[in-house]
């Protein structure tokens, strides 16, 4: 079997990091083709050097445009990679638009797709990476999905069980491999001068949240009184590009009373989350490491497609109105010591999907047709 690994963004080198390391050992051959859709050393190329991965093999450079614009390049670029290549699989993860072209590339050519955390939804259609999710899977082969939640979403709109694996989520794997790692090698706590405990840690960046004016303002003075009323702990703002730009773009201020820090490596990142008091957060991968890490979290939203964590006690829905939060966050300050278990898997999610993939394309021995005739 031979594997196109199709990457584009943060969460996406991390939670492909150990799907290349499971074909290093598992001896998957295997390529790495990045759409560049992230570019800045700091949302990249330090991933790769953190988590010890080859550089790509490809590199579509094509970030930093209009998003119909992106899906159209990619596409194109990929199709070319994808003829001189020949992969049996391509493997994509998650919900961006490089997800969906790395797929729609792989069904023109006939090639077959395998979507790492299918099944996921936010049952919000306005939400783009909803609607990427949704296509993905309905184009894919075989549906990887990351809990039991995400296998009954997949069941309810008619998946069959012969396409869908449950699998667990492959940010489990990385967050293992890279925790100790992290409290060897990381000095962030002492160059932001943190105490263990001591801080809270904050991300945001969804399009529903910084792309309106209202919504962002909202976001950020719900922040801004929450750190405020909270003295004794230091609020620690890693801030998305994009969160930046549309601050900017809105000519409002930068939050006030905490450090704003550029992103940093996924070492710094996790030793940062390790020991943070509370996350607040709108991403989708902090709602798991927060889980997984059993760290109280704030998700600024008023949806989540890992409903689990907030069944489960460790997560809650603030959306983005200012009473809302510092009401959300008073509550979580307040769980303590609360037990859970982890629903996203073993730490071996990498490895099951690869073995699966193996089974499965020994079984289903028709090779892609002829591409270079498509
Ligand atoms: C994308 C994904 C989102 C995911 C997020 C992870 C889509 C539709 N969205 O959102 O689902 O949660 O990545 O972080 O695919 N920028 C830089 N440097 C970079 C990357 C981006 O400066 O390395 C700036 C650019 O101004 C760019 C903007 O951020 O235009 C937005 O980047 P983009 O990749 O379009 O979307 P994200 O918000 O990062
Ligand atoms: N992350 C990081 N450095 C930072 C902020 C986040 O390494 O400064 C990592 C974080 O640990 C998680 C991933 O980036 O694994 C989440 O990416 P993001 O929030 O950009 O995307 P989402 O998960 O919402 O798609």
């Amino acid at each position: 079997m031979k594997l196109a690994i199709v990457l584009g963004t943060r969460p996406e080198i991390i939670k492909m990091a150990p799907i290349v390391n499971a074909c290093k050992k598992m001896n998957v051959d295997f390529f790495i083709l990045h759409t560049g859709q992230h570019y800045s050393e700091n949302m990249d190329s330090v991933f790769f050097k953190d988590l010890e991965l080859p550089q790509p093999d490809y590199n579509l450079g094509v970030g930093n445009q209009p998003h119909r614009k992106q899906v159209g390049l990619m596409t194109r670029h990929m199709l070319e990679v994808f003829k001189q290549e020949k992969p049996d699989v391509v493997i994509v993860q998650g919900d961006t638009i490089s997800v969906l072209s790395g797929t729609l590339a792989a069904k023109r050519l006939g090639i077959k797709v395998a979507h790492h955390e299918a099944g996921l939804r936010s049952h919000d259609p306005s939400m783009i990476e909803e609607t990427n999710r949704v296509t993905t899977d309905h184009l894919s082969d075989f549906l990887f999905a990351p809990t039991k939640e995400a296998t009954k979403n997949l069941v309810e709109e008619g998946y069959t069980s012969d396409r869908i694996f449950e699998t667990g989520n492959t940010i489990v794997d990385a967050v293992l491999y890279a925790k100790d790692l992290a409290e060897k090698k990381s000095k962030i706590l002492e160059k932001l001068d943190l105490v263990k405990g001591k801080y809270v840690l904050i991300t945001a960046h969804r399009s529903e949240n910084v792309d309106k004016r209202t919504n962002l303002k909202d976001m950020i003075r719900g922040i801004e009184s929450t750190a405020a009323s909270y003295p004794e702990l230091t609020f620690v703002y890693s801030m998305h590009p994009r969160t930046k730009k549309m601050i900017d773009r809105f000519g409002l201020n930068m939050p006030q009373h905490m450090k704003i820090i550029e992103p940093v490596s996924f070492l710094d990142f996790l030793q940062l989350e390790t020991h943070a008091r509370l996350i607040m957060t709108d991403s989708g991968g902090l709602q798991e490491e927060a889980c997984i890490l059993k760290v109280p979290c704030v998700t600024m939203r008023l949806n989540t497609e890992r409903p689990e964590t907030v069944r489960l006690g460790i997560n809650t829905l603030a959306g983005t109105h200012p009473d809302m939060i510092r009401a959300k966050v008073k509550e979580m300050m307040s769980k303590d010591n609360i037990e859970w278990k982890n629903p996203f898997g073993d730490g071996k999610a990498a490895e099951h999907i690869l073995e699966i993939l193996e089974k499965e394309m020994q079984t289903q021995p028709e090779k892609v047709a002829e591409l270079t005739n498509q």
